[in-house]
């Protein structure tokens, strides 16, 4: 007879991104969840918080918090959001050092204990985590990616909102690339009530080359803001719609970073690309007809991806 259990889910990392996909986990029924962290205590309180919040939420999941590896075995699906967020001043690449040294042993560890799992990735710079993530695990393409696209285009489609006075729900977005200033918003691709946002009434070009240029800095304008610590609700939440299409196997398309062999004529990249989530992860990329100023700004950005990759290289975490 089959036997239905709970998806495990395990958060490696328990800060501000960590603690809040735990809770939208939760809230959304996604499964058990393990938060872990190297800081003796800040799972543990994290869970018990949220664990207090059930009774009244009418939340099924069951939260722990931990500092021990071993209490992530058998996870299903794994978010890593452990490492050091920006300051101001600072690009996501400034963080390479520091986070590598993490991802290392996240990485080392997730293959001991969680060897089955879908992982995603969180932690910046992203298209050189996720990466290094895969290089280190081992583990099947389809089985790693990372999160950016959504929550790039979800801050696009917040600017559009902001200027065309149309809710979000009728806007929809598309950014591909890497996950820094050199990303590609597409407004091509983006919509406004099913019209094509530059053909929208009232749009111009100054204005959707400002739109896109404040998404492009989007991540920045929050560290500049918060002076400690970068963006949490938006980048948790754009993941958990990533963990919830894998884990309900929904087949949504999401544009994230993916690994590609030959798509878009790329090879052992992770870079941001539209693909399907469903049960077997990342099921299919899908490969649009680009018009050429595009596949350039897009060749840029793989070539922004490519000098990280170096950089790990450079830096002994590759050989
Ligand atoms: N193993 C596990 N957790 C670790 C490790 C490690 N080796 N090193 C640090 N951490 C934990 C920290 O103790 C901290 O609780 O990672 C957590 C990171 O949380 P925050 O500092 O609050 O950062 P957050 O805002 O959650 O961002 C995490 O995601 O978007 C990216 O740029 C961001 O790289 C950053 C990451």
């Amino acid at each position: 007879m089959r036997k239905f259990s709970r998806p495990k889910i395990a958060l490696i990392g328990a800060g501000m991104i960590g603690s809040n996909l735990a809770y939208m986990a939760a809230k959304k029924g996604l499964g058990d969840i393990v938060l872990y962290d190297i800081i003796e205590g800040l799972p543990q309180g994290k869970a018990l918080d949220i664990m207090e919040a059930t009774p009244v939420d009418k939340i099924n999941s069951i939260i722990t918090g931990t500092n021990n590896y071993e209490d992530i075995k058998g996870s299903d699906l794994v978010i890593i959001t452990a490492g050091i967020p920006r300051k101001p001043g600072m690009s996501r690449d400034d963080l390479l050092t520091t986070n590598s040294k993490i991802m290392q042993q996240v990485a080392e560890n997730v293959k001991i204990y969680a060897p089955n799992s879908f992982v995603i990735v969180i932690s910046n710079p992203l298209d050189a985590m996720v990466y290094l993530f895969y290089q280190i695990s081992g583990f099947e393409k389809n089985r790693v990616m990372g999160m950016a696209g959504i929550l790039d285009a979800a801050r696009f489609r917040s600017f559009i909102s902001l200027e065309t006075k149309i809710s979000v729900e009728s806007i929809s977005a598309f950014v591909l690339g890497g996950h820094g200033d050199s990303m590609v918003p597409l407004p091509r691709y983006s919509y406004v009530g099913g019209v094509p946002l530059p053909d929208f009434p009232g749009m111009t070009q100054a204005k959707i080359d400002s739109i896109v240029e404040r998404t492009r800095k989007g991540g920045g304008e929050i560290v500049a803001l918060l002076k400690t610590g970068s963006a949490f609700y938006a980048p948790a939440i754009s993941a958990i719609a990533m963990a919830e299409s894998i884990i309900k196997d929904q087949k949504r398309v999401y544009p994230a970073a993916v690994y590609c062999d030959g798509e878009y004529g790329y090879n052992d990249l992770f870079i941001g690309l539209p693909a399907v989530f469903g049960g077997n992860g990342v099921e299919k990329i899908i490969e649009i007809k680009l018009e050429d100023h595009e596949k350039a700004a897009l060749d840029k950005s793989a070539e922004a991806v490519e000098h990280l990759k170096g950089d790990l290289r450079n830096l002994k975490f590759l050989s």
